[in-house]
């Protein structure tokens, strides 16, 4: 596609969005982008909370973290370039160890990746002897490699339910966790539990997931009261709540799934308006495909770390080979199982 037909493309799903004089900008960077991919026989894979005009323009695959982590496993691309955060392109390069894997910025990280070390889990697995310990996506490869299966936000459920034990120690998002928990009936246990039912071993404190106290920046800061306020003015709206949300504000919610879940929940629902609790791209996104949705604007809350990922920082990974993500061999095989036993999972 020419500049001109990425422009003219991008003016129309974004005149709303964006000044028609970023859009000719971001056109240009999206043309040298896409001519560089064909030439350096790159994919470029785009999460679905990238800014608009980014999305809309470079993308070879857009989605979410499952859906990514998939696309990323059948790759026959030489350079894989993640347009999303530093995990995501980990979880790339355990899947690929020969290919080039390239996140374009060495800022983009994640506050829950960020809340568990391996020594974390390490330390768990034995205070809590012979339970499986289920890893989120949104960790590092090291905090991978402690575990026996990942999830994400999409799979979440049918990889605990996967497991069949009394017990299961679900790392590191404390709302995911107590979302899983409440799906599941399950009662969950946090740290500051820890030490009572270790003194209590024999008085059945009953339990059946083992938490951690991470949390993403983004999502804890929607509140039950935010929702309440909108239905208030908007008594037909209908609220998606990504399950990083509290459990308070999931269950106040009319729908919580992954990003792309989320997404196809509007593509496919006729309501007179839509609120999305998640990083507020992914409200402009859905507006750019769909301009006859109606997404209620009330957020302003972007992730600091997905916000490092412009058209520019993608221009220069390709020219430069930056920034390249690198997993010592060690860990990576060891990742490569939990990774992939969730992969297994339809
Ligand atoms: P999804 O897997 O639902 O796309 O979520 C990723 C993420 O980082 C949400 O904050
Ligand atoms: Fe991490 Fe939250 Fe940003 Fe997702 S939105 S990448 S969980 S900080």
């Amino acid at each position: 596609m020419s500049a001109e037909l990425i422009y003219n493309d991008l003016k129309v799903r974004l005149a709303k969005l964006v000044p028609e004089p970023e859009i000719r900008i971001k056109a240009e960077l999206a043309y040298r982008i896409n001519q560089l991919k064909k030439e350096k026989n790159a994919v470029i894979l785009g999460h679905n909370y990238m800014e608009p005009a980014l999305y809309h323009s470079i993308p070879d695959f857009k989605g979410d973290s499952l859906e990514l982590s998939r696309i990323a496993a059948k790759t026959d691309k030489e350079i894989i370039v993640f347009c999303g955060v530093k995990f995501m392109g980990e979880t790339a390069k355990i899947l690929n160890p020969h290919k080039t894997v390239l996140v374009p910025s060495p800022k983009a990280g994640c506050s829950l990746a960020e809340s568990i070390t391996a020594e974390d889990v390490r330390t768990l697995k034995k205070r809590f002897p012979g339970v499986p310990v289920v890893t989120y996506i949104n960790t590092y490869a090291d905090v991978k490699a402690e575990s026996d299966i990942c999830c994400t936000s999409g799979n979440a459920k049918a990889v605990v339910e996967s497991l069949h034990t009394d017990s299961v120690i679900f790392l590191p998002d404390e709302f995911l966790a107590g979302n899983v928990a409440r799906e599941t009936g399950k009662h969950i246990i946090f740290p500051a539990q820890f030490e009572t039912v270790a003194r209590h071993r024999d008085s059945n404190i009953d339990y059946q997931m083992i938490g951690w106290n991470g949390r993403c920046e983004v999502h804890e800061k929607f509140t039950v009261e935010d929702i309440e306020n909108v239905r208030r003015q908007f008594p037909q709206v209908l609220i998606l709540a990504h399950p990083e949300c509290s459990p308070e504000v999931v269950a106040a919610s009319d729908y919580s799934a992954s990003t792309s879940a989320m997404i196809r929940f509007v593509e496919q629902h006729q309501a007179p308006h839509y609120l999305l609790l998640t990083e507020c791209s992914m409200g402009d996104n859905i507006m750019a495909a769909h301009p006859e949705k109606e997404m209620l604007r009330l957020c302003s809350i972007r992730c600091p770390h997905m916000n490092e990922i412009t058209l520019e920082d993608t221009l220069q990974a390709l020219l430069k080979t930056q920034y390249i993500i690198e997993v010592p061999e060690e860990i990576r095989v060891r990742a490569l199982r939990a990774v992939e036993r969730m992969l297994a999972i339809g």
